[in-house]
């Protein structure tokens, strides 16, 4: 618990340098469950929901060690297939565990994820795909129990193209010898592709990953194995975002551009200035944006996760924008706070109406998820006058060293934790 304070406006400026993707280490650390050898990580990102699936894995009995975003990991002497609440409450993505610990060790017991504040977010295609693959699945008091019986080939067709459920049934089928498993309407984020360069380095014939379909031919080979993961997309773009919103002028490092082309196409059309380099991209802009037309779609579409971002950046365009959200139809609960700072935003079904105002007004405010609270950290950065950001903690699931990299590019944030209770 804790909040932030930041005195605006800021313009920011300078050089910042993204880390690892926290969505592809989440699902490689999970895909880690499978091999007998050990494997070694880089470019691992030291965020809260890493080191929650680092806990999990520690909980199935494999060792694990993490620093300065290396990570070496054992498989288990006994393994324990059970996932305990706590793990599975802190972070959606722990449920992704279900498949490579039934697959491999024959059963596994993981708690139903909760609900989250973006939404109702189920997690029934994972469990229909892991039924055609040939497991038992039953749903006792709040539990997954899964067991392997009689496994075999499967054409799994997602309803929605869930990268969460292309993931899990990705790596739950690589282990599976013998066996084909074909998913058809996969999603095609990088991150997916990531994690078929480790299912192949882990000795699985994986193909397809970047296209709407993935075939796995299972079977894991009995060797150690070796991955960096890709930069942060999500990272860099709030980066990139942040820069432009603040009328800045800099340079995000280490970063590959091509996993964010929706975003500069967008960026431009509103009157940002970018040099994409090979690994890098330049970004300034020095006048209030142009308004834009958002449709939030799956990759490579605008993504979900830049959409709170993106929303704070319009709020001073001069006229108005939409943003329709198709992907997660609730994720709009950074628009009252926003609303707080002097934004004007209407919501309509799944489509926000952004009417540009000349400038936001620092105000006490509420970070609700990881992305709103990044949402709010710009918009704090752009308004004038003094904002306090409160449950600021979502951040830390998703922004390694925030602070720092905010304070390199001139944004000062002073951080108060809050032990007790606030509300
Ligand atoms: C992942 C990302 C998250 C991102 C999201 C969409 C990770 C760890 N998280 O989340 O940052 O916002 O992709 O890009 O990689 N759905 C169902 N049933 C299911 C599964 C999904 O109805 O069983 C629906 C969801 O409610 C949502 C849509 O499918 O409307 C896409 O969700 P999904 O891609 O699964 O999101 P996550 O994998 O949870």
């Amino acid at each position: 618990m804790g909040y932030f304070e930041i005195e605006g406006p800021v313009r920011l400026e300078g050089d910042v340098e993204v880390s690892g993707a926290k969505n592809a280490s989440l699902p490689i650390l999970a895909a880690s469950i499978i091999s007998d050898s050990k494997i070694r990580l880089e470019n691992i990102p030291d965020l809260l929901d890493v080191r929650t699936m680092m806990d999990i894995l520690r909980s199935v009995g494999m060792k694990v060690s993490f620093s300065s975003g290396k990570v070496e990991i054992s498989p288990p002497v006994s393994p324990n297939t059970d996932v305990p609440y706590e793990l599975v409450r802190k972070m959606r993505a722990s449920f992704n565990v279900l498949g490579p610990l039934v697959a491999k060790y024959g059963k596994a017991k993981v708690a139903l994820p909760g609900g989250c504040s973006i939404g109702v977010r189920p997690v029934d295609f994972h469990i229909e795909g892991l039924k055609k693959m040939g497991f038992d699945i039953e749903i006792e008091h709040g539990f997954v129990v899964a067991k392997r019986r009689k496994v075999r080939d499967a054409r799994i067709t997602l309803p929605k193209s869930s990268v969460g459920a292309t993931e899990h049934l990705m790596t739950t089928a690589a282990v599976l010898d013998g066996v084909e498993v074909v998913i058809e309407n996969a999603a095609m984020e990088p991150e997916v592709v990531d994690l078929q360069e480790f299912l192949r380095k882990l000795g699985a014939d994986v193909e397809g990953a970047g296209t709407s379909i993935v075939r796995v031919q299972g079977g894991v080979k009995s060797s150690e194995a070796y991955h960096k993961v890709i930069p942060d997309r999500i990272e860099a773009g709030t980066y990139a975002i942040a820069i432009a919103a603040t009328r800045g002028k800099g340079t995000i490092r280490n970063m590959l551009p091509e996993h964010l082309n929706s975003l500069w196409e967008f960026l431009e059309k509103s009157g940002v200035n970018l040099e994409i380099g090979r690994d890098l991209v330049k970004v300034s802009m020095s006048e209030r944006p142009k308004p834009l037309s958002i449709d939030v779609t799956p990759y490579p579409g605008f993504p979900t996760d830049l959409q709170p971002q993106m929303m704070a950046f319009l709020s001073v365009a001069k006229g108005t924008s939409h943003i329709r959200e198709n992907v997660f139809h609730a994720r709009f609960l950074h628009v009252d706070e926003l609303r707080r700072m002097g934004a004007k935003i209407e919501l309509s079904d799944s489509t926000a109406i952004i009417e540009g105002v000349q400038k936001l007004s620092g105000a006490p405010v509420n970070g609700t998820d990881l992305r709103a609270t990044a949402a709010l950290v710009i918009a704090a950065f752009m308004a004038e006058g003094k904002s306090e950001i409160h449950h600021v903690e979502h951040i830390f699931r998703g922004y390694e060293s925030v602070i720092e990299k905010f304070g390199k590019l001139g944004g000062s944030i002073r951080y108060t934790e809050v032990n007790e209770y606030e509300d």
